[in-house]
């Protein structure tokens, strides 16, 4: 098993390139088979969440050719075929392959996806979407089906403004007759990259980053060029851990625009960060004030950074809030930074963080993706030697982390034990 060990006290200096956005390109793999033709995709990050795409595209018969930075999908010679459970599990994107084989054989047949396990994750939004185009759906066990002789464009509403099944609710109307509305969208900038793929494959999809986004179906669509755009959680990541151990720390290749509301944040704390045209550059202070956030859905708080910002804000005096609105089970990295000497109390879905406090060294497991995001930061910044195991969840999202981080001086280790 993997554990990363991490020696927290160094002060952290230099540039931590961007890698391109999981949460873009997990869709953008899968919108790829909607061509009839060849397309190739720049800036894939090198995550295993993008392995397990590429075992289901070869699985259906999509031949798919990866280099470090991108990816060519040729979708000519697949089949749609049922996506087995040993597929589907393997990370909750794994979705967006049915509103794909519904959009491009008008027939899906996969079994319920995998993810952290920050609460119940249902797919409702997706399947009424889906079902308001034409299709049929049938579920049995964790097994779901959806079928449609014909796909026709529709209004749908989303009653809330949900990432996946915006996307996926796209990728099934694309090529539907007439015209798909889809009220009270996702906005997330990731959407605004899938969207834009898809045009530049023929469709014809406007308002993609509105809360209405319009879909007017298309036969054909046709192989293109595209690049996924930075991962703002990995750029908040690492900005967060700079104003905890940073010292002129630049985070390179990001658009600072998608990452104003932890900016702001940020700012309000104190810490000192300098933004650029296409990088920010942040140093740790040592008088953080206590502030109020809460998740939101963009361009609000994101809730893939709640967890790595607690640590900062073990770091601020007086008594701090977090409040967690989008998942119900976010707050699993609690115990583990308590362990570390964080003093927080959980109050519903807020949590009250007292500080500034002292983290230590600790032998802590990470839960899900952005609680070991969170503990790595939590690693960095406190005295003494950090063992977090369960690392295959840090490694899901954040390419080359250990990497990354031992450019910038930290002293973390990837150990097989
Ligand atoms: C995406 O998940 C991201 N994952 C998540 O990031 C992120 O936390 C989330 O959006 C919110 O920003 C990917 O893009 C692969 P949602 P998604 O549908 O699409 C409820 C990470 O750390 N809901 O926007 O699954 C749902 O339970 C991951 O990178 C329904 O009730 O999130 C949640 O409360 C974790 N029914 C809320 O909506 C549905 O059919 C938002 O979920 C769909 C969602």
């Amino acid at each position: 098993m993997k554990i990363l060990e991490i020696t927290g006290g160094k002060t952290l200096s230099g540039t931590i390139k961007i890698s391109g956005a999981k949460n873009s390109a997990v869709a953008l793999i899968p919108a790829a088979i909607l061509a009839d033709e060849e397309s190739k995709i720049f800036n894939i990050p090198e995550i295993t969440d993008i392995d397990a795409l590429c075992d289901i595209l070869s699985f259906l018969g999509a031949k798919t050719t990866r280099d470090s930075e991108s990816i060519v999908i040729d979708p000519s010679k697949m089949k749609n075929k049922e996506i087995s459970d040993k597929f589907s599990r393997k990370l909750r994107a794994s979705y967006y392959f049915l509103g794909a084989l519904l959009g491009k054989y008008k027939k899906a047949s996969m079994y319920f996806p995998g993810g952290c396990s920050i609460g119940a994750r249902p797919i409702d939004l997706h399947l009424k979407g889906f079902e308001a185009l034409g299709a049929k759906v049938k579920v049995k066990g964790n097994k779901y089906t959806v079928e449609a002789k014909k796909l026709v464009g529709a209004p749908i509403y989303l009653d809330i403004a949900s990432v996946g099944a915006t996307i996926n609710i796209m990728l099934a109307a694309v090529k539907a007759e007439g015209i798909t509305t889809i009220d009270n969208a996702a906005k997330e900038p990731e959407i605004v990259n899938v969207a834009t793929f898809l045009n530049n494959m023929g469709a014809h999809i406007t308002g993609a980053g509105t809360s209405r986004i319009k879909i007017v179906g298309v036969e054909h669509l046709h192989g293109c060029f595209h690049e996924v755009i930075p991962d703002r959680i990995e750029a908040g990541t690492y900005l967060i851990i700079g104003a905890l151990c940073g010292k002129k720390l630049k985070i390179d290749n990001i658009i600072p625009e998608h990452l104003d509301s932890l900016i702001s944040k940020m700012k309000e704390i104190g810490v000192d960060i300098e933004i650029g045209a296409d990088y920010i550059v942040v140093t740790k202070k040592n008088d953080y004030k206590q502030v109020s956030a809460q998740t939101a859905v963009y361009p609000g708080f994101p809730t893939d950074l709640q967890q790595p910002f607690c640590v900062l804000l073990t770091k601020c005096k007086g008594t701090s809030n977090m409040t967690e609105t989008i998942w119900e089970n976010r707050f699993m990295h609690v115990p583990y930074l308590i362990s570390m000497g964080a003093d927080i109390i959980i109050n519903g879905d807020t949590l009250n963080i007292k500080g500034p406090t002292n983290l230590h060294a600790a032998e802590v497991v990470a839960t899900d993706l952005r609680a070991g995001a969170a503990l790595v930061a939590a690693a960095l910044s406190a005295e003494g030697t950090t063992r977090i195991n369960n690392v295959e969840h840090i490694l899901r999202g954040y390419e080359k982390i250990v990497e990354k981080l031992q450019n910038v001086g930290a002293k973390i280790e990837s150990l097989e034990i």
